[in-house]
Parts: structure tokens; sequence; C-alpha cells
């Protein structure tokens, strides 16, 4: 497939099949994924790619959080400060309309919580880890590993649809991190950065018709030096 076609046809997709996904399929799609970049060459990423009855006791015990916060080794932004905001509700607001949720329907909401907690019951999970000693260092973290981890997870996310499967990269696969720590046996001294949820994407759930908005070019770039 052609990369601009990948990037054309890669979305975030929220309802999977049930169907497993070959462990010979995943090999390919993550040894070319790491070709990605990264700082000087420190490919700072490793990886738990988890299937099968694993992933299900992952999906059971974060349905069994989800009354907490979660609480990500990577926080969530504190404030989202315009224009972030904005963009940030128009998603949730296409994303309720295709689902039918309404605003007050507290219920639909929580369920559609669990579906993501859920990893919407994706076949599959790979979850992104970096060395911790790494990533915090003096004051502030060093966000360049993370940085990096971004570019091997989209070389994953573009990938996958060669082979007829979909993505979505999600913060909430990872928002109860002493959980994937104790059922994958992952120890302290690694940062779970990311989950990509990775399966063959149910096109019959309308929410896999959600196309998320861009802003124009033109609105956020400014061009130098040219005629
Ligand atoms: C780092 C990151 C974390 C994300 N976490 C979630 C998530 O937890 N739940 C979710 O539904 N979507 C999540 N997404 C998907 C974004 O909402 C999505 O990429 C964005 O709306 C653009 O839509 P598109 O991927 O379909 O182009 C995440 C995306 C990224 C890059």
């Amino acid at each position: 497939m052609e990369i601009s076609e990948a990037i054309r046809q890669r979305k975030s997709i929220r309802a999977f099949k049930p169907d497993p996904v070959p462990r010979g399929t995943l090999k390919e799609i993550m040894e070319l994924a790491l070709r990605a970049p990264s700082w000087a060459n420190t490919q700072p990423w490793e990886f738990a790619i988890v299937t099968g009855k694993t992933l299900e006791e992952i999906r059971e015990a974060f349905v069994g959080k989800a009354e907490e916060h979660g609480n990500p080794d990577i926080p969530h932004p504190r404030e989202f400060p315009e224009p972030y905001n904005t963009r940030r509700r128009a998603l949730g607001v296409k994303v309720f309309e295709l689902k039918r949720i309404a605003r007050e329907d507290k219920e639909r909401r929580k369920w559609w919580l669990l579906q993501g907690l859920r990893l919407f019951e994706a076949p599959c999970v790979i979850y992104i880890l970096i060395d911790r000693s790494f990533c915090l260092q003096g004051d502030g973290p060093n966000v360049w590993p993370i940085f990096d981890c971004g570019l091997v997870a989209e070389n994953i996310m573009l990938l996958a649809p060669t082979y007829g499967l979909s993505t979505i990269a999600q913060i909430q696969a990872v928002g109860y991190p002493e959980v994937l720590r104790k059922i994958l046996g992952i120890p302290d001294s690694k940062l779970i950065v990311l989950g990509i949820a990775i399966g063959y994407p149910d096109w019959d759930d309308p929410i896999n018709q959600l196309q998320s908005e861009r802003e124009p070019l033109d609105s956020i770039s400014t061009w130098y030096g040219f005629d």
C-alpha cells in the first residue's frame, strides 16, 4: 500500500471484531515499525504485546477499577487551554452522536467509558514501554523518548491497514499501570506510555464512521522565503 493511501485509511477505530490477529502478522508489522527514527538511534521503546486470556484478565481488572480515576505513568494534561479544549469537545460530541448517547444519560456514558477500558473489544493490544531512568531525569521529564515512541506508534498504526487491520492509540489502555505491572510482570523500572489496540474493524458499528476533523493547513502554518 502506498504511504499516502495508508495515511488516508488510518483512523481510530472504536469497535473491533473478535477475530484474533495472527502472531506472524503482528511480527511483520512490529519489525518494520522498528525502522522509526529516534534520538541518536537510542530506540527507547520496548513492547508488551498481549492477546487471549491475558488480555481478558486485563479488561476485567480495568473494568473493576472504573470508579477510580486513571493514573497513567505519563500523566494526563492538567488543562486543555483553547483552542485545544474546543477541538477535544468537538470530538466528544461526534462520538456521542454516533453512539446515540445523550449528555444527561449517565448510564450510557458509563457504559461507553467501560467500552474504552475494554479496549473496544480489540483482540490484541501493543503496550509501549520506556525505561524510567531515561525518561525521568533531574527536575523535569526527558520528553524525547516519549516523542520517539510516538514515531514508532505511528509506524505501527500506518502499517496495520495493509493487513486489513485497524488501530486506536489509547491512554485509557494504560490508565491503571499497577494492574498491567501485576498481570504482565512489568517492573517499576519501566514506564508504560501507551496502548495501541489492534484488530479487525467492525464496520457495522456506526462509531467507525467517525472521521475526525483537522484544522486547515493555512490556519496553522506560516511560510517563509517562498516566491
Ligand atoms: C496519545 C493518544 C492517546 C489517545 N487516547 C485515546 C483514548 O484513550 N480513547 C480514545 O477513544 N481515543 C484515544 N486516542 C485517539 C484520538 O482521539 C484520535 O487519534 C483523534 O481523535 C484523531 O482521530 P483519528 O485517529 O481517527 O484520526 C488517542 C490518541 C493518541 C495519539
